[in-house]
């Protein structure tokens, strides 16, 4: 059993393999928090202190007690009003306007299997895999109830939070803030590791320390958005790449987000993951609910590396559903940045001729099919063939591409509407306005509110219709742009937004069952909606709009502290770079590609000979290491923000394959010899590496490394495959 309670001193314990949770309730009914981090034996309330420490208030249940106080306490779940000045996990609103929560103790219950939650995504597990414990807590005023979730994986290390608010008093209530976690430290130093962005340049590296102070940040955009990534990982002063400890959470959500890390004023950390409190207004009658999204917490030992294969696992076996769970993606060729609105069904079909010589699986048209299109002005929301444009009907299209053995995708944005549409025009208030006030504009087009049915149903019924004329075996979804105004012309206001991610849940979950065989791929103007959530319904997302393989190295690499390759939409492109102006030779291009789905989003027709034998050898390559790419496990071999060199490896389950990808970053005269370590291979097994012959101990090239040649040439790039020998 993964879950223990003790009934003689209230202690819960949550081991996996090699970590340990534990928290308490106390005399006064209070959930505290104990402990985090590796693996360990027996009680962990020794740790709690208590001292009379001025200014920090005492419940009055502690009696004269003057060293008992919330504002020192490490919690599971804080709530605001009882005497804890530091962040709360939950504020809520009452009837009588007060704020206060004062959550207690009332029940629990250890289950088999983990649960799941109504409408949302979340990590699933199999009744042999994964325990859930459910407490219940009570604020005895207002009884207004929170259930905390907790799933245990033990073999993934991985424990799962989420909660449930429950209104079952009779005031009407507001929910103010919510988190689904808190981790509360009562003592050392950390450094928070966030991955911040912009459009075209998502999940930069930053590492921080987390000083005195608040330290917030998150996502206010609709989305979990382009500048902020759901994730984090909290490290020790020490922890690196490959020790120390640290911890991560990572929240399966697509929408607003906030992540708040608290040193107090006695050394000790909070940090919460949850709803981004400023667009939170959620008002509950008596016996309705709210359920908070969940954050998933790994913890590791053995430094970011580790923790990331355990995030990895995690999303690939537990988040990740579907067809295309286990298996090679397609090679596709996306028009985005072959011809952008610029085509006709000819130059679809035109690309899958040059495709199906390449030996490319699959062809995409992207935007511009439909509707009055020919720019990114109008249109949005006629989801009806352009057949004018395509000078046939799409069935005709699909047909002659799937005859030339290449299979078809279509790229859609259910979420939006353009003003100059048919769609606006007949259902102005389906969009997101706020009465009186001229809406706010991104990308010219303004969003449907996804928080009412029968808006979805009609967008639902219209894309269906597409769909089913013809054989489209892949969808590419997009949103393309933050969202603004934060006003239901149905709903009530205060839910809107985190009902409108429901709502767009709802979408996913229905199309992904009516059409179980497509593959989706998820876009939000490149990786502005690059989440667990979403991975949840579409096990691909193109990762950004930056298809700049320089770029595209460090974003990868910043995506890669959470999210497995196989969901990491990634594409070659022309030179120079559309987005950089850069030219990165063709095989770099397609090295930093295979570390997603891999695919091409250029004119075929426009390259040269040369380049097309380039190409056909990088998708039989590609093809060939597809297996070990989207299972094996992912090694980051350097620091592509400090170091001369990117260098990320692949590794078999059972360390029998590698495949060590290099790509050179910096050029300058008489270079320093770059040696690449190598990792997760068998000390003790001779290695071949299959282009050379040469052979190596795996000890040898863990420890010393293998030198990268000095090279003229910008932006070279080195793939070596190593077999094992003996
Ligand atoms: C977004 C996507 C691109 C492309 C365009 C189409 O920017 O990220 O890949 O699909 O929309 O308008």
């Amino acid at each position: 059993m993964a879950i223990h309670y003790q009934k003689e001193n209230g202690i819960f314990t949550l081991h996996t393999e090699h970590t340990t949770y534990q928290m308490k309730v106390d005399e006064y009914g209070f959930l505290l928090h104990l402990y985090y981090g590796g693996k360990i034996s027996g009680s962990m309330d020794y740790l709690l202190t208590y001292y009379d420490r001025g200014f920090s208030g005492n419940p009055s249940d502690a009696g004269n007690d003057r060293t008992y106080s919330m504002d020192v306490q490490p919690q599971e779940y804080p709530g605001m009003g009882i005497g804890d000045y530091r962040c709360s996990a939950l504020i809520v609103h009452n009837e009588d306007e007060s704020d206060c929560c004062d959550l207690r103790y009332v029940s629990h219950k250890i289950q088999k299997g983990k649960y799941a939650l109504k409408g949302l995504p979340a990590v699933y597990a199999t009744e042999e895999e994964a325990q859930t414990l459910e407490i219940v807590l009570e604020d005895p005023v207002t009884k207004v109830q929170t259930v905390l979730l907790y799933g245990v994986l033990e073999q993934e290390d991985i424990i799962t939070r989420s909660v449930k608010i429950i209104n079952y008093g009779t005031g009407n209530i507001i929910i103010e803030k919510a988190a689904s976690a808190c981790l509360d430290f009562v003592t050392g130093d950390y450094d928070l590791l966030s991955f911040w962005g912009r459009h075209t340049m998502e999940r930069n590296f930053q590492r921080s320390e987390i000083g005195h102070g608040s330290h917030v940040f998150g996502s206010r955009r609709g989305t979990s958005s382009h500048q902020y990534n759901p994730a984090v990982i909290i490290a020790e002063k020490n922890a690196t790449e490959n020790n120390g400890s640290c911890y991560g959470m990572v929240f399966v959500y697509s929408g607003n987000f906030m992540f708040e890390a608290e040193k107090d004023q006695f050394g000790q950390t909070r940090t919460i993951m949850g709803l981004h409190s400023d667009i939170l207004h959620y008002p509950l009658k008596q016996n309705e609910s709210l359920v908070i999204p969940e954050t998933i917490l790994t913890y590791s030992g053995k430094g970011f590396g580790e923790l990331s294969m355990q995030y990895h696992k995690c999303i690939q076996e537990h988040i990740v559903r579907g067809k295309y769970k286990n298996q090679p993606r397609p090679v596709l060729v996306n028009s985005w940045e072959a011809s952008y609105f610029n085509f006709n069904g000819e130059t679809i079909c035109k690309l899958a001729e040059n495709a199906a010589e390449l030996g490319i699986d699959m062809v995409v048209m992207d935007d511009g099919w439909f509707g009055k299109r020919e720019d990114d002005n109008s249109g949005l929301g006629d989801w009806q063939v352009n057949e004018q444009k395509l000078g046939c009907t799409l069935k005709q299209m699909i047909e002659r591409i799937n005859a030339l053995g290449v299979k078809f995708g279509i790229w859609i944005e259910p979420e939006m509407v353009s003003e100059d549409s048919d769609l606006y025009r007949t259902h102005p208030e389906w969009a997101l306005q706020i009465p009186g006030r001229k809406p706010v504009r991104g990308r010219n087009q303004l969003v449907l509110d996804f928080s009412r049915k029968e808006v979805r149903d009609h967008i639902f019924d219209l894309i269906c219709s597409v769909l089913d004329q013809g054989n489209i075996e892949y969808v590419k979804w997009d949103m393309n742009r933050s969202i603004a105004d934060v006003y239901s012309m149905e709903n009530r206001q205060g839910t809107v937004a985190y009902d409108y991610v429901i709502g767009v849940y709802d979408f996913l979950e229905k199309l992904t069952q009516k059409y179980p065989e497509l593959l989706i791929e998820s876009c939000s103007g490149g990786g502005g909606r690059f989440d667990a959530g979403m991975m949840y319904y579409t096990p691909q997302i193109w990762c950004s709009d930056n298809t700049d393989a320089l770029d595209r190295v460090r974003i990868q690499y910043g995506t890669s502290f959470f999210y497995p390759v196989s969901t990491v939409g990634s594409h070659v492109s022309a030179v120079p770079n559309h987005q950089t102006g850069r030219s990165v030779n063709l095989h770099t291009r397609g090295v930093v590609a295979m570390a997603g789905t891999f695919g091409y989003e250029l004119d075929l027709a426009a390259l040269t000979s040369e380049e097309k034998v380039i190409i056909k050898e990088q998708i039989r390559q590609y093809k060939k290491y597809a297996e070990l790419i989207q299972k094996g496990k992912y090694y980051r071999l350097s620091n592509p923000f400090q170091e001369e060199c990117a260098a990320w490896l692949f590794v078999s389950e059972n360390a029998d394959k590698a495949l060590l990808n290099v790509v050179m970053l910096e050029n300058h005269g008489n270079m320093n010899v770059q040696y690449v370590k190598l990792k997760g291979l068998n000390p003790n097994t001779v290695y071949e590496v299959a282009a050379t012959g040469k052979r190596y101990y795996g000890s040898a090239l863990m420890q010393a490394g293998i030198p990268m040649p000095v090279q003229q040439g910008e932006y070279l790039s080195y793939q070596m495959e190593f077999i094992q020998y003996i």
